[in-house]
C-alpha cells in the first residue's frame, strides 16, 4: 500500500458498513506502521482489493481489513488475497493466523480455507455506577498463581484458549494472566476466584475480553468493573463473553445486559 492509494482505499471503503467503515481513520497509522504488512491487490494498476497482515504475540498474526471494491466481487479476489496472506505467514515461520470477522460472506471464504472457529463473541454492557471499590489489581506474580484454579472455571472452554480480544486474540494461560498483570490490564476478585482481562477499549469504556471465576467472586468483580468505571469516568463496561457461556446469569444478575443479541461476531484462527 502506497501514500498515493489513499483516495481510491476511500473510494472503497464508503461501499462497507454503510459508510461506517473504520479504516479510513486507521489508514494512516497502518501505512506508516513498518510492522506489519498493509497490502492492496491491483487490476490493470488499479487497487481493487485491500488487506492486512500483523504480527501481534510470539508466533501469531492477525489478519485484518479485507476489503475488495463493490464492483469487482465475487471474482475470487477475497480468496486470491487470503491465500497470498497464508502463504507469507506461513513463509515467515508463524504458526498461527488469527482473525475476527462477523460478516456472513466472509465466514464462508474463512471457513472454506480451513479456519476453525476460536470464540462466538456476545457482548454484553454494565453501565458505570457511582460508590463501591473498583477492581483489584494484582501483581504478574500473584497473577500466574491464581491460574490453576482459574483453568477450572466452568466456561473456560467456550473461549477455546484464547482472549475474546477482536485487536489481537492472544493465547491465555498463566504466563498472558501475568503479562497483562505487568501492564495494569489484569483485574482479581475475591481471593483469586475471578479474573477479568482488559483490552483497549474502542470507546469510551472500560473493555473485557476474558473472564472466568464462578458465583460470588464473579459478581464481586463483575459490580468492581463498574465501579471502576465510574472512577475513570467511563459511561459503561464491556464485556466479550462466548455464546452459552454459565457466566451470563452472573452477569445479569451483576447488572449487565446482553448488547447484540442480533448481531453474530466471531474469532476464527488457522494453524499454519
Ligand atoms: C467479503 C469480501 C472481502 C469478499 O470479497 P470477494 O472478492 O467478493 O470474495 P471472493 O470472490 O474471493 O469469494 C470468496 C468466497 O467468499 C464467499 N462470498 C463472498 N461474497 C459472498 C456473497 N455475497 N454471498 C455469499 N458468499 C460470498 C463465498 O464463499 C466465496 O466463495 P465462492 O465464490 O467459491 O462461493 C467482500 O464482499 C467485501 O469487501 N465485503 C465488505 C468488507 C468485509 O466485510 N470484509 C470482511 C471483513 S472480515
Amino acid at each position: 500500500m502506497r501514500a498515493a492509494d489513499r483516495e481510491r482505499v476511500m473510494e472503497i471503503c464508503r461501499d462497507v458498513w454503510d459508510g461506517h467503515d473504520y479504516l479510513p481513520r486507521v489508514f494512516d497509522g497502518w501505512l506508516g506502521d513498518g510492522g506489519a504488512a498493509f497490502q492492496a491487490a491491483e487490476l490493470d494498476g488499479v487497487v481493487v482489493g485491500v488487506q492486512r497482515l500483523r504480527p501481534f504475540a510470539q508466533g501469531l498474526v492477525w489478519y485484518e481489513g479485507l476489503r475488495v471494491a463493490s464492483a469487482q466481487r465475487r471474482h475470487g479476489f477475497a480468496r486470491a488475497m487470503l491465500a497470498s496472506a497464508i502463504a507469507e505467514a506461513k513463509d515467515q515461520g508463524f504458526r498461527e493466523i488469527r482473525l475476527a470477522t462477523g460478516n456472513p460472506d466472509a465466514l464462508r471464504l474463512f471457513e472454506s480455507m480451513g479456519f476453525h472457529r476460536l470464540v462466538d463473541a456476545r457482548w454484553w454492557r454494565g453501565p458505570r455506577v457511582e460508590g463501591g471499590e473498583p477492581a483489584r489489581m494484582p501483581d504478574p506474580s500473584e497473577a500466574r498463581k491464581v491460574w490453576p484454579a482459574i483453568e477450572k472455571s466452568p466456561g473456560i472452554e467456550l473461549y477455546h484458549g484464547v482472549t475474546a480480544d477482536f485487536n489481537g486474540a492472544r493465547n491465555m494461560d498463566a504466563a498472558e494472566l501475568e503479562r497483562l498483570a505487568s501492564i495494569g490490564m489484569l483485574r482479581v476478585g475475591p481471593g483469586g476466584r475471578a479474573v477479568a482481562a482488559l483490552r483497549e477499549p474502542w470507546g469510551q469504556n472500560l473493555a473485557v475480553a476474558f473472564v472466568a471465576g464462578r458465583g460470588g467472586a464473579l459478581r464481586e468483580l463483575l459490580m468492581a468493573l463498574r465501579f471502576e468505571a465510574d472512577a475513570d469516568g467511563l459511561s459503561h463496561v464491556t464485556v466479550t463473553l462466548p455464546r452459552d457461556h454459565p457466566a451470563a446469569d452472573d452477569m445479569t444478575a451483576s447488572g449487565y445486559d446482553l448488547a447484540n443479541d442480533e448481531d453474530s461476531s466471531y474469532i476464527y484462527g488457522l494453524l499454519l
